[in-house]
């Protein structure tokens, strides 16, 4: 008999629905001890709310966030509002004994990571952040590959993370999917937004950032405000490059921008190690394309007449996850990375092993964004500490 683990839902936009249709598939794909019941979900706009609860399914809703942490019957508190709300809830929640999975960029900057890192290790509470990709089967295996050897000696990282939907003048910042361009609320722009992932992906691939040397820019310099409905001052990077040199001593690029135009979420990643390399795009995600030039174990090189890039279809039940979905050839997509990451986040529960990413990896994420916008300010190589 499996036990009911009760979900608070903060939020019901992007994530909230991603989050949702996690809850309700997890159990049926994989085996846990637990398993989730969407009891009370909440946002501010009740005829919003109520909706959003009939249509998924939840039993209750709640208009405050605090009310929600109040309940007692209540155990996961699941943060998926914007950036600005994580912090003060993620305290709250954690005072109250609550479990908490939070949405990336864990918060605004480091020193509230910090304390939510804190809060959450004081109160002893499971903690996870919600970088869903490295839940991306073909993702899981670049990091099976790595762990195995068969990379080498890593030589280069280069990543990239494009988007074109702000590239005309009139797209207003502010209220729902535009606080992103509203930096008292997002933070940072692509930086916290997409490159949080990048960095996210590259330091569980590759190992950690040891500097960074950046530059932003932004290049529409004023919007209309969906609130005040004035035009405002833009706050936020709309693009962001960056170099960076890894503990390892490889060596980094990352790029993003929302003025890719025709790139929608141009996810990728290669790295280049002695005895091989390995490359993803998220815009073709049920493929790793891998390059192996040596054995790891024999050190023996392949025959150059039969090496070349192996573009493998990850859907066997070998590969990261997939035993739990559909037969070989049968792809899984983006809203599945979510139940992945969930899957993990409910084995922990049960084995008492902290999942990855936990807070305290967000908060690694949070120290290598600031030190990107820091640098991309005084034009200076930053260290991370
Ligand atoms: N993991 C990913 O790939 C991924 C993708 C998108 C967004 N995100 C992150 O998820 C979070 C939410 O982003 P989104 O795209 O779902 O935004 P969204 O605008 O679609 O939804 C935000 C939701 O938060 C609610 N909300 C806002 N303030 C609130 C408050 N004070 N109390 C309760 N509810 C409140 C809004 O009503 C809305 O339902 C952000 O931190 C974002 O960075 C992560």
């Amino acid at each position: 008999m499996s036990k009911p683990l009760n979900i608070g839902m903060i939020g019901y936009g992007f994530m909230g629905r991603a989050h949702s249709n996690a809850y309700r598939q997890v159990s049926q794909f994989f085996r846990r001890e637990y398993r989730p019941v969407l009891k009370a979900c909440c946002a501010r706009k009740e005829d919003q709310i109520k909706a959003f609860a009939e249509n998924w399914g939840y039993e209750s809703y709640e208009t405050d966030w605090r009310k929600l942490i109040e309940r007692k019957d209540i155990d996961v508190i699941d943060v998926g509002s914007p950036n600005n709300t994580h912090k003060e809830i993620v305290l709250a929640a954690a005072k109250a004994g609550k479990m908490i999975v939070c949405e990336k960029p864990l918060a605004m900057n480091i020193a509230e990571a910090e304390e939510m890192c804190e809060a959450v290790e004081k109160a002893g509470v499971a903690n996870m952040v919600w970088f869903n990709y490295r839940r991306v089967p073909a993702i899981s295996l670049a990091k099976q590959v790595v762990d195995e050897g068969r990379i080498g000696r890593p030589f280069h990282y280069r990543a990239t993370y494009l988007q074109d939907w702000t590239i005309a003048t009139d797209v207003p910042q502010g209220g729902a999917g535009l606080w992103r361009l509203d930096a008292s609320v997002a933070g940072s722009g692509v930086t916290g937004d997409l490159l949080a992932h990048s960095i996210d992906t590259a330091e569980w691939l590759n190992g950690p950032i040891a500097r960074v040397s950046a530059a932003t820019e932004t290049f529409v310099k004023e919007r209309v405000h969906a609130e005040t409905g004035k035009k405002q001052p833009v706050g936020i990077d709309d693009a962001c490059m960056f170099l960076a040199v890894f503990k390892n001593g490889s060596m980094g690029t990352f790029e993003s921008t929302r003025y890719a135009r025709g790139r929608k979420n141009y996810n990728t990643f290669e790295l280049n190690g002695e005895a091989g390399s390995v490359f993803f795009d998220l815009e073709d995600p049920q493929y790793l394309q891998y390059f192996k030039y040596s054995d790891p174990e024999t050190g023996k090189k392949i025959e150059s007449h039969l090496t070349g890039w192996q573009k493998i279809h990850v859907t066997n039940p070998e590969h990261p996850y997939m035993k739990h979905w559909w037969v070989p050839g049968c792809t899984i997509g983006y809203e599945h990375t979510f139940t992945n990451a969930l899957a993990d986040f409910l084995e922990s529960l049960e084995t008492k092993r902290p999942v990855q990413p936990d807070f305290r990896s967000g908060l690694r994420t949070q120290k290598v964004c600031d030190a990107v916008l820091d640098s991309a300010k005084s034009g200076r190589w930053v260290e991370i500490s």
